[in-house]
């Protein structure tokens, strides 16, 4: 589903790369976690991912596509929701999600439906016809959600999902990201949130300064670590050795 082969990149003037020859597979019908601390290279990761960020060496394949040689199939089978989701603020929620449905192609039968079910659950359908810029930072991050699964992508990325959301809306993004899995799709998400990866996913990786350290599931980083039954959390920091600091 998502492969990468030895992808490298290094920001101008940096003297080291963000994220350092690394090698991933997320198979289908996972829900694959994308763990590491801040300034780890999840975000640039996932921006190569997505293609928003070329690599400056190695392969990113999704679906079997060639991000560089196949972007347009590549996209088309990825919805994605950025850590701060950038919408365009004078559109009104409707508006935006229309324009989303037009770029993928969603009929209008299928969006009616989608469309229905995603502003009912989150409680945005009285105010579907207000500008995104009168929106919460919580409900601009549905619309975004929502706007990313309206074409029903085989693979949904997603950049850190739960920060700024309520609980109630964090509950529903976890749920929306099971339902989507039971359906045969693959679900992506970065997180530095150490429970909600180990509550959500199959497998996990761990990514610190750049390089993947640990992957696989909680049962197989836990042996890994020869630390049966320990919590992620110990192996978390262990792993990316901030054990000690001023954690919150
Ligand atoms: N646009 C950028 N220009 C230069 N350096 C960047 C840029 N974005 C991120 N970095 C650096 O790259 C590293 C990885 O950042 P990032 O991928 O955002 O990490 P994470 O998402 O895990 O917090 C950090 O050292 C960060 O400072
Ligand atoms: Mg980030």
């Amino acid at each position: 589903m998502i492969r990468l082969q030895g992808v490298t990149k290094r920001y101008k003037g940096a003297d080291r790369d963000a994220v350092h020859s690394l090698d991933l597979e997320v198979r289908p019908g996972e829900i694959f976690g994308f763990l590491g601390p801040n300034g780890a290279g999840k975000t640039t990761t996932i921006k190569m991912i997505v293609g928003l960020l070329r690599p400056d060496r190695g392969k990113v394949l999704i679906n079997g596509h060639d991000l560089e040689q196949d972007p347009i199939a590549a996209k088309h089978s990825m919805g994605f929701v950025p850590d701060k989701p950038d919408l365009y603020p004078r559109l009104t929620c409707l508006e935006y999600l229309n324009l989303i449905g037009d770029v993928y192609g969603v009929d209008a039968q299928t969006r009616k439906k989608r469309l229905d079910y995603y502003l009912n659950m989150f409680q945005l359908t009285e105010a579907a016809g207000d500008l995104i810029q009168s929106f919460s930072r919580g409900m601009q991050q549905k619309v975004a959600l929502t706007g990313a699964l309206l074409h029903a992508p085989a693979l949904f990325i997603l950049d850190e999902p739960m920060v700024g959301l309520d609980p109630k809306s964090s509950h529903q993004f976890k749920e929306i990201m099971r339902e989507h899995v039971k359906q045969g799709n693959t679900v992506f998400f970065s997180t530095h949130v150490l429970e909600v990866a180990e509550q959500l996913c199959h497998r996990v990786g761990i990514i610190n300064q750049g390089e993947l350290i640990a992957c696989g599931t909680m049962d197989e980083l836990r042996s890994q670590a020869g630390h049966e039954g320990s919590s992620l959390e110990r192996l978390f920091l262990e792993l990316t050795d901030e054990g000690g600091s001023d954690e919150k």
